[in-house]
């Protein structure tokens, strides 16, 4: 009898952790869900089980206790990957220096201490090749004033995750830094004034907020054996809110999300070998006519002249934006070109932000790009699941990254 894979999930009585206990129980995986949250996690653990038929297991912890993550440890079946999702905010909105450290310390404690704490004690349990998602935020990314240490526990956590996966390459460690998604603790913070959804819209290229189960399939991708080509890597599935720096208010959506599950209709430009080819499918003329998602990868800048990467950009943008009108997916492969003369450092730089940079003039089109940094002969093989993932509708919040493949 082939085992299910198995996974720690922190977190999961509500939002985003909630959601992907459900996806992943219904993809057969076999959970051990985390929460303090008693009242939550048994509700929860009956939809799991109608999900599944797998007897899944729940473990009321309060992840602020040390003590508590070692026993919860002691007791656990081995795993295949771990999703350190639970975490809280600071709606105070007391200034930084009006607070004591001990109020800082409660947001660092669960945002910071207990993904490294329970990391530690979970190690040995941990499979060959397996996976550690953090769960971070966009706040890691850039500052968020007025909310206590929410920015500097999520910078912190993105620090430990690139130190973990360069630690230990034997394992696939990877963080994602969600947008706003439209969750318990989001819902918190609007009511409690100290979040306008209308003005938080108004700088996210794709003109929305998240909803809980796009975090979740992107967590159930990064949790798989699909995310193996990615090691301490941020993945900012945000709309493209964290590129934006512009002064323009940024129209809100005109087009509902597409189904999280829609096919992908993929082609491959740029490249005649076979095993590049065979990643695609027929494309449709659009979403409505064959009811699937429209996506190029672009392999055309794997071949540009040095000094020319971002010129090839611009040419492979250009054709992909004459082509689609409306929601569909740009992936581009760029190389990796590591070079000690300064007169071609640029050129990459340059590229990557004319990715961010189109995602952001895209994002009201619903077009998104992304690009894959690879190194010479890339193993398409090895680099499918990834390619399919981030091409297809299951990503659609994410946008105007650049994410480089070990
Ligand atoms: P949520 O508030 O809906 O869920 C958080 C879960 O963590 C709850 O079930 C709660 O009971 C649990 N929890 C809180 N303190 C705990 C403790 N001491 N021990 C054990 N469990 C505890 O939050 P949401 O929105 O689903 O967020 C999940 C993660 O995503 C968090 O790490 C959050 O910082 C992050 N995030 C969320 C964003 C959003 O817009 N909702 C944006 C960026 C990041």
């Amino acid at each position: 009898m082939i085992c299910p894979p198995s996974v720690l999930l922190t977190g999961a009585a509500s939002g985003i952790g909630r959601a992907t206990a459900l996806l992943l129980a219904g993809s057969g995986w076999h959970c051990v869900l985390v929460d303090r949250d008693a009242d939550g996690l048994a509700q929860l653990m009956p939809q799991l089980q109608a999900h599944s038929g797998i007897h899944h297991l729940a473990r009321v912890v309060d992840l602020t206790d040390a003590d508590a993550i070692e026993a919860l440890a002691a007791g656990l079946p081995e795993l295949d990957a771990m999703i350190h999702n639970a975490g809280i905010s600071d709606t105070s909105g007391t200034a930084l220096t009006d607070q004591p450290a001990s109020q800082l310390q409660r947001v660092l404690d669960l945002n910071l201490r207990a993904p490294q704490r329970l990391t530690t004690a979970c190690l040995p349990l941990l499979r060959p090749g397996g996976r550690i998602v953090n769960v971070a935020s966009g706040a890691g990314l850039q500052a968020i004033p007025w909310r206590g240490a929410y920015s500097p526990s999520k910078a912190g956590l993105i620090a430990l995750t690139q130190a973990l996966a360069a630690a230990r390459p034997d394992l696939v460690v990877n963080v994602l830094c969600p947008g706003f998604v439209r969750t318990e603790l989001v819902e918190s913070l609007i009511a409690a004034g100290r979040l306008d959804p209308a003005e938080a819209v108004s700088k996210i290229p794709l003109g929305r907020m998240a909803n809980p189960l796009e975090m979740a399939h992107v967590l159930r991708f990064l949790a798989g054996q699909g995310a193996a080509p990615l090691r301490g890597q941020v993945v900012a599935v945000n709309g493209g809110s964290s590129l934006y720096g512009g002064s323009r208010r940024l129209p809100p959506a005109t087009l509902a999300p597409l189904a999280l599950d829609l096919p992908l209709s993929l082609r491959v430009e740029g490249h005649q070998d076979a095993a590049w080819v065979a990643m695609a499918s027929t494309e449709p003329a659009s979403v409505d006519e064959q009811g699937a998602y429209p996506a190029v990868l672009d392999l055309t800048p794997l071949a540009a002249p040095a000094g020319e990467l971002w010129r090839a950009v611009h040419a492979s943008a250009s054709r992909f934006a004459q082509r689609h009108p409306a929601q569909a997916s740009l992936t581009l492969l760029l190389p990796v070109r590591e070079t000690a003369d300064w007169t071609l450092a640029s050129d990459a730089a340059a590229a990557r932000m004319l990715v961010a940079t189109l995602a952001c003039e895209w994002g009201p089109r619903h077009l998104r790009i992304n690009a894959l940094q690879v190194p010479d002969f890339a193993d398409p093989g090895a680099l499918g699941s990834l390619v399919h993932f981030i091409a297809g509708a299951g990503a659609q919040y994410l946008t105007g990254q650049t994410l480089s493949v070990a």
